[in-house]
């Protein structure tokens, strides 16, 4: 039997623990930052209304149905599922077709999904949203078609749709506030207020006047102006009346909002933060009264 002189094993143990401690305390590390990315993905994917479109029976699995002038739109499943949702996409790819309205086959999306909103999100809330949607339940189930009339079950046309109406990316305007900044990146980007609230032209897309009302909303309502320059109805709102209905969803005449909005209310205003809420409030209402 040899003699063992134990400094040398304690030297050997301290040298074989201090990778290990080492690489212990790197994945705590690394455990929380993805924590982290999934509370703030959680947030993001609320203001953003994700699902008003893509939740019906169960989260995420799609099967909603959008009627729209050109047919009918079945929201597809985006929950984790590796066959029937985006289970196996990689960050790219959910990244593209969020921004660029673009699938990982390379096709068009069509504007029913509001990409052209969300186009001016951050990649890094892109990515937090991604985060969020990976640890969510994957649903095996997949969705029916569309159901759209021709041509606009044409995906090849988009290209030309989406030269057509592609129009600036949001930026922050340096002579404003940061509430009023706030306010108009959340209505214009994630919580895409401008789809509903503007006009649309013959082929679906938004009219430069901005949110002057929408003769035909998305459940067939009549959706009203959130810019009402002669002051026949929303511009009389003060900044109050405006947080108020955002978060209860009365109107100062003591109505409640319903239709399309509804799930607005639910699923995006009634989940925001007071400030994120008192920040859209303050931008409506400096547009209404400049
Ligand atoms: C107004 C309704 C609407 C909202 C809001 C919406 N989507 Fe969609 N989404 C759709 C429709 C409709 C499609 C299908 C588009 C197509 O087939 O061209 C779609 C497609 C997608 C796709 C592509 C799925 C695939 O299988 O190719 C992803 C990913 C997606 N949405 C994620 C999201 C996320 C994340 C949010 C929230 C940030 C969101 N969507 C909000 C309606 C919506
Ligand atoms: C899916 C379509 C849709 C989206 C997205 C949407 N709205 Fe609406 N909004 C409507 C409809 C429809 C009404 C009318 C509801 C009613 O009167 O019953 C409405 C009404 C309102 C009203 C009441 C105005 C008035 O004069 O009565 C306000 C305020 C409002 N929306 C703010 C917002 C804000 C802020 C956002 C973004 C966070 C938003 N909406 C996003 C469809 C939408």
């Amino acid at each position: 039997m040899t003699n063992i002189n134990p400094q040398p094993i304690k030297g050997r143990l301290v040298c074989w623990l201090v990778p290990f401690v080492f690489v212990l305390s790197a994945s705590a590390a690394l455990a929380t930052q993805e924590g982290e990315a999934v509370t703030s993905g959680e947030y993001i994917f609320h203001i953003s209304g994700c699902a008003s479109c893509h939740t019906k029976d169960q989260p995420l699995a799609g099967g909603v149905e959008l009627e729209t002038p050109f047919g009918t739109f079945i929201s597809p499943n985006i929950s984790p599922d590796n066959q029937f949702g985006i289970g196996s996409w990689t960050d790219d790819e959910f990244v593209t077709a969020m921004r660029e309205g673009l699938s990982p086959e390379g096709e068009h999306y069509f504007p029913a999904f509001p990409y052209t909103s969300y186009a001016n999100m951050p990649t890094a809330d892109l990515l937090d949203l991604k985060s969020y949607i990976d640890k969510q339940e994957p649903v095996s189930k997949a969705t029916p078609s569309h159901q759209l009339s021709f041509p606009f079950n044409q995906r090849g046309l988009l290209g030309i749709w989406k030269m057509l109406n592609t129009g600036q990316p949001w930026a922050a305007d340096a002579n404003q506030s940061k509430p009023w900044n706030r306010g108009s990146y959340l209505v214009n980007g994630p919580s895409h207020c401008v789809q509903c609230h503007t006009p649309r032209n013959l082929i679906g897309g938004m009219q430069g006047a901005g949110m002057i009302g929408n003769e035909d909303g998305p459940e067939g309502e009549k959706v009203p102006p959130l810019l009402d320059l002669n002051k026949s109805g929303f511009g009389l709102w003060n900044k109050e009346d405006i947080e108020f209905s955002l978060a209860i969803g009365m109107k100062p005449d003591g109505d409640f909002m319903g239709g399309s909005m509804s799930h607005v209310l639910e699923n995006t205003t009634g989940k925001m933060t007071e400030e994120d809420i008192q920040a859209i409030a303050h931008y409506l209402y400096s547009l209404n009264n400049p």
